[in-house]
């Protein structure tokens, strides 16, 4: 466990991507040492390269285990390249997704087993855990009506093109990890406004980073 390495965890729509733009710039206001905000393939080029693999719509073809492979792959070399080296140079890292969004995609999405994900992603992150995880929840009805709200051309990938039934073994494969893990994963109630998930990921990541917190 990294006390200086949170990730940010949830399905498709929870707005982690919208609450980290809002947030990071807070968060670096208050804290004595520098935030690097990124994600997986956070611009490590060989993780962009498996990437696009994952992502191209024309691999129909792609086995279950073989894009847990791949995600894994990717993860390590961004892992490898980005996240250690950052934090080795004293910076908090926020991290949009990690490895409890492979465990409850292909492990319970895919149903390829929770476990078995979990245990091949020790080996790609050499066991490295984030020391704080804030798990955005929203039901799946409401994180899907939110994409396709937003979406503004027909272009999906590959991803997109996954049933209600998938999206809701995602957040019950999150909602049971939060309550395995209850020290490390912070639940926030994603279908508040905007404003107000910001507001409680800011004061949680406050009393977790309490030594490098500055009140200003
Ligand atoms: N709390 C919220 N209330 C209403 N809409 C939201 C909220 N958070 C995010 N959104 C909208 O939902 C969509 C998906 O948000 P995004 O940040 O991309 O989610 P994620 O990165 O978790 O998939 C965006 O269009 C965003 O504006
Ligand atoms: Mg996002």
């Amino acid at each position: 466990m990294v006390d200086t390495f949170i990730t940010f965890e949830g399905p498709d729509g929870a707005g982690k991507t919208s609450v980290l733009t809002a947030l990071i710039p807070q968060l670096a206001a208050h804290l004595t040492r520098p935030v690097h905000l990124t994600r997986e393939p956070g611009g490590a080029q060989i993780s962009e390269k498996i990437r696009e693999l994952i992502l191209d719509p024309e691999n129909t073809a792609m086995d279950a285990r073989t894009e847990a492979l791949l995600y894994a792959a990717s993860r390590r070399q961004h892992l490898r390249e980005v996240i250690v080296p950052a934090l080795d140079a004293g910076e908090v890292v926020v991290c949009d997704r990690f490895v409890d969004s492979s465990v409850a995609y292909q492990g319970a999405g895919r149903q390829i087993g929770e476990q078995a994900v979990l245990e091949m992603n020790q080996f790609a992150t050499d066991g490295i855990q984030p020391g704080l995880t804030l798990y955005l929840d929203v039901p799946s009805e409401i994180g899907l009506a939110r994409i396709a709200a937003h979406r503004t051309s027909r272009q999906f990938d590959r991803l997109d093109q996954e049933s209600l039934a998938f999206h809701q073994r995602v957040r019950a494969a999150y909602l049971r990890l939060a309550q395995q893990e209850p020290e490390r994963i912070h639940t926030i109630d994603a279908t508040q406004p905007m404003a107000q998930v910001v507001a409680d990921c800011l004061a949680t990541l406050q009393h977790f980073l309490t030594d490098s917190w500055q009140s200003r």
